[in-house]
């Protein structure tokens, strides 16, 4: 099972293959919100990925890509939660969960 790790928390996890980081987060208790549950419809979900493994993720789509503009305190290595597999490849995987989001204050 890979592991990815939440930070600022520093919360290491174990995900299923398959899953998103999304489900990771809320099978685990992160507060990574989710509003649209996955459904590309919302930025709720973002999270900044560490330098070193923002490009071993799978490309951006358009829609991904549009809606993160939107993102509160979007950066060069920010995702959508939902949009991230899980992979045995993406073992070590670290990423932040921002202070806020579109909708809520995290922490
Ligand atoms: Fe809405 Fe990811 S949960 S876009």
């Amino acid at each position: 099972m890979p592991k990815v790790t939440f930070l600022p928390m520093d919360i290491c996890v174990e995900a299923e293959v398959g899953d998103t980081l999304l489900e990771t987060a809320h099978a685990h208790g992160i507060p990574l919100e989710g509003a649209c549950e996955g459904s590309l419809a919302c930025s709720t979900c973002h999270v900044i990925v560490a330098p070193e493994w923002y490009d071993r993720l799978e490309a951006l789509s358009e829609d991904e890509e549009d809606l993160l503009d939107r993102a509160f305190g979007l950066t060069a290595k920010s995702r959508l939660g939902c949009q991230i597999v899980m992979t045995d490849a993406l073992d070590g995987l670290r990423v932040t969960v921002p202070e806020y989001s579109v909708n809520i204050k995290v922490r």
